[in-house]
């Protein structure tokens, strides 16, 4: 049994992640620690309210006096980090609240368990999970080989830099004090709970209310897919089985151009909603101007997690899409409240 706080757990991966929790560990105490800010929502977690090893705290993790507490008060044994600023265009329009958050919340973090782990005489069982991206290796070509753990970091962007940062002070932890931290570096997710502004969500809104489908540049960047749940998944065992110290590449082994993806969602929508305001839906495909510094391509070689640890996805995009438009479909009620005006006066900033 463990008694984990999941931080960011009201965000998309993390309320997938803590949904992934309960169900599997009923008997475990799951502690989430999240600030809400505008991609966390504690809609995410309505169906959990009523358990009894189930507590939700807001609470930012900069704040290093509640974070203290709480690891104390809860006897935490695992801290599951994905609170994060997490979205590459809001990094570009303002890098700050990422350097503050990613990078310094990350180092609070740290600090606090480094504290408490000691002063517990350092358990072998207790783990410091840190999430993070692919995108920290840069921006590959066409014919390059997919990242690996050695690669070397390269971020582009605010957000990649940032969580750049946070790797390395995670693995710093293991090597200086013997923390037993952990880095998963995971590719794009998608699934139930992602907030309109990543490009999945984003486009099945779109064609839902019939408004254009914004796609950057010439739509021949790649992103290697891998639906939510198998994240989760991932986690999960990196969590029971993984070893301290180490870092595990986490990817869907599906690469594909955003202008296929977007082709794809176009014709599973025209399948699968009922009256669409414009159909086919493709017709609303528009080339926009690029996102400055755009990554070419990701890849992930996740032979080392599939190999040492036994995991690999078990989605495939066409199935994944088809769950998840589904669910943008089934839950209107869910995603319509988030088109606030401060949505959408975000989204004239980047989209004009
Ligand atoms: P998200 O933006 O949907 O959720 C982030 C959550 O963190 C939100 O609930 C937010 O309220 C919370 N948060 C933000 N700042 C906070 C703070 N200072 N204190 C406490 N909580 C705070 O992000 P996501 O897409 O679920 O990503 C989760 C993690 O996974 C991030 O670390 C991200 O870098 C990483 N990741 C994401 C993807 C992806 O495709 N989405 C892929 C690989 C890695
Ligand atoms: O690779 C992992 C990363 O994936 C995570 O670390 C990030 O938190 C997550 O946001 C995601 O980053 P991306 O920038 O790849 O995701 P996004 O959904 O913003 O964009 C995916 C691709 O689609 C990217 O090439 C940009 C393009 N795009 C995106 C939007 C929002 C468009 O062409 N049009 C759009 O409107």
């Amino acid at each position: 049994m463990r008694r984990i706080i999941i931080t960011g757990g009201a965000g998309f991966i993390g309320s997938n992640l803590v949904h992934h929790w309960c169900e599997t560990y009923p008997d475990d105490y799951v502690v989430v620690l999240d600030a809400l800010t505008y991609a966390g929502n504690l809609n995410n977690l309505s169906s959990l309210k009523d358990r009894d090893n189930f507590l939700f705290v807001k609470g930012d993790i900069c704040d290093r006096e509640s974070i203290d507490h709480l690891l104390q008060s809860h006897q935490i044994d695992t801290v599951a980090h994905l609170a994060a600023e997490s979205h590459v265009d809001r990094s570009i329009l303002g890098p700050g609240a990422f350097v503050q958050t990613n990078v310094v919340g990350t180092f609070t973090l740290l600090e606090s368990f480094r504290n408490y782990w000691l002063s517990k005489d350092k358990p072998d069982h207790y783990r410091f999970l840190h999430v993070s991206t692919d995108e920290v290796y840069g921006s590959l070509e066409p014919e390059d080989s997919a990242f690996t753990e050695t690669t070397p970091y390269a971020p582009n962007s605010p957000y990649s830099a940032s969580k750049a940062g946070s790797d390395h002070l995670a693995r710093a932890y293991y090597h200086t004090y013997g923390m037993p931290t952990i880095i998963t570096n995971c590719s794009n997710n998608y699934g139930p709970y992602h907030f309109p502004e990543k490009l999945i969500p984003l486009m099945c809104i779109n064609i839902l209310l019939g408004k254009p489908l914004p796609v950057y540049g010439d739509g021949l960047n790649v992103r290697d897919w891998l639906y939510v749940e198998d994240h989760c998944r991932a986690l999960d065992t990196v969590i029971q089985k993984g070893l301290p110290g180490e870092t595990y590449n986490i990817g869907g082994n599906n690469e594909v151009k955003n202008i296929d993806l977007v082709g794809m969602l176009c014709e599973l929508m025209d399948e699968l909603a009922p009256d669409l305001p414009v159909k086919p839906a493709k017709q609303l495909i528009t080339f926009v101007k690029d996102r400055p510094g755009h990554d070419r391509r990701y890849a992930i070689d996740a032979s080392k997690i599939r190999n040492q640890l036994g995991w690999q996805p078990q989605e495939t995009v066409r199935e994944g899409l088809r769950k998840t438009i589904l669910w943008y479909l089934h839950n209107q009620n869910w995603w319509q409240p988030l088109l606030s005006p401060d949505y959408q006066k975000y989204y004239s900033q980047v989209y004009g």
